[in-house]
């Protein structure tokens, strides 16, 4: 039995019959492979943590001594991050800041504010002038040509990220006007759960041509170009993963042939954390209902809504409990197709349909792999009012 089976089934003992339901996060595992993904990576290029991916006190603190810093989205991430490390570097982005956390950034001495539109340029110039504070920004920017896919489009596409790459003169006139803003580069993230390597090497080639034409155009010095996230997680293959390291091999022929190019940064959230989380719920009914097999969870989409969001196959595999409680028999499948759903009264509440298990029987555990990132973070935990999962640690 491994340490993480073994760690659950303590859990679930000291549950006393009460059906267990958590998120478990493996702590040594998560800095083990953060280290090695911070290693791999070329000179002059740094990884910043995406803190939406998972928000949790314990990860931020985790991660706060390996990785070059945070990218936060909101005044709540800020907070977050600087009540654990009140030293880390911090960027700062998001499509619709309001002035209190644009004051906030600036008092709590984040790095790079990204810029989203000329009307957010102009509240920042306001407010930097009223507060005589210098501030450094990128210009995030949704490029028009031909990107990788991804499970979301950011940019290549219209949506409300970022300055079309159209207007990018324009603002970028604007920002080099003003005496207070200090235009450090621009910022490109594009798209989630990009599993072709190739494709995002040439995306990054990209970035840097565009970022070098606007400096070479209007004569600036940039020192950043930030790439994003986006990074993908394979859920549907699981021995199948975007491979790091051949990853940043191949890295350095795609950035710029000259010393003192830009740094490149990368914020990442999926590809940090998402291995080292699991989510785990008991069986609390197994029944057929028009012909096919339905395994119900103490737990689902208001607690784990990715699969649910992405309308995907969450994969998970079965947890054997010997305890059965009650004096009648213990319905069992085997060898069935099951769909998985939750406690909420929706159809929605499914994490994983039509799937072969050999064995389930009720009071069993799913465990769920590759949940730690865009888990809990982005559940609607509070419809249905249940009770939470527990949130455990393991080092
Ligand atoms: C601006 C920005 N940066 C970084 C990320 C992290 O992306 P990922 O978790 O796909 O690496 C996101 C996620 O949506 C984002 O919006």
């Amino acid at each position: 039995m491994n340490n993480l089976v073994k760690f659950i089934l303590e859990k679930k003992k000291k549950k006393k019959g009460v059906p267990f339901c958590a998120y478990i996060y493996d702590l040594k595992a998560l800095r083990n492979h953060v280290v090695k993904v911070v290693k791999h990576l070329p000179d002059n290029c740094f990884m910043y943590y995406a803190v939406k991916a998972n928000a949790h006190p314990n990860i931020i603190s985790a991660l706060a001594p390996i990785v070059h810093g945070f990218e936060v989205a909101s005044g709540g991430e800020i907070r977050k991050v600087r009540a654990v490390c009140p030293e880390a570097e911090l960027i700062f982005g998001g499509p619709g800041k309001v002035d209190d956390e644009l004051h906030e950034a600036i008092t709590k001495k984040v790095k790079y504010i990204h810029v989203e539109s000329l009307q957010e340029l102009n509240r920042l110039k306001e407010i930097v002038h009223h507060r005589r504070d210098k501030v450094s920004i990128l210009l995030r920017v949704n490029l028009r040509d031909a990107l990788p896919v991804g499970r979301l489009q950011m940019a290549g596409t219209a949506t409300q990220f970022g300055i079309d790459e159209l207007e990018v003169e324009t603002v970028l006139a604007e920002a080099l006007e003003d005496r207070y803003i200090q235009v450090a580069g621009f910022h490109f993230h594009a798209l989630s759960n990009n599993l072709d390597k190739e494709e995002h090497l040439r995306f990054i080639s990209h970035c840097y041509e565009k970022s070098e034409m606007w400096a070479e155009r209007f004569g600036i010095p940039i020192s950043v170009v930030n790439v994003g996230g986006g990074i993908g997680i394979n859920y549907d293959d699981v021995e199948k993963q975007f491979s790091w390291s051949s990853f940043t091999e191949k890295l350095s022929e795609y950035l710029p042939k000259k010393e003192n190019f830009p740094a490149l940064y990368f914020e990442c959230g999926r590809y940090l954390t998402a291995f080292s989380g699991y989510y785990i719920a008991e069986v609390l009914d197994i029944k057929q209902n028009h012909g096919k097999w339905f395994v119900i969870l103490r737990g689902g989409s208001h607690h784990f809504r990715l699969p649910a969001a992405w309308k995907h196959n969450h994969p998970f595999e079965v947890i054997e409990v010997d305890d059965w409680p009650y004096s009648f028999s213990r319905p069992e499948l085997c060898r069935e197709r099951i769909t998985v759903a939750g406690e909420l009264c929706t159809p929605n509440d499914i994490l994983a349909r039509d799937v072969f298990i050999e064995r389930l029987q009720i009071g069993d555990l799913l465990l769920f792999q590759m949940a730690g990132a865009y888990g809990w973070d982005i559940s609607h935990r509070d419809f249905l009012s249940h009770s939470y999962p527990q949130q455990l640690f393991m080092e």
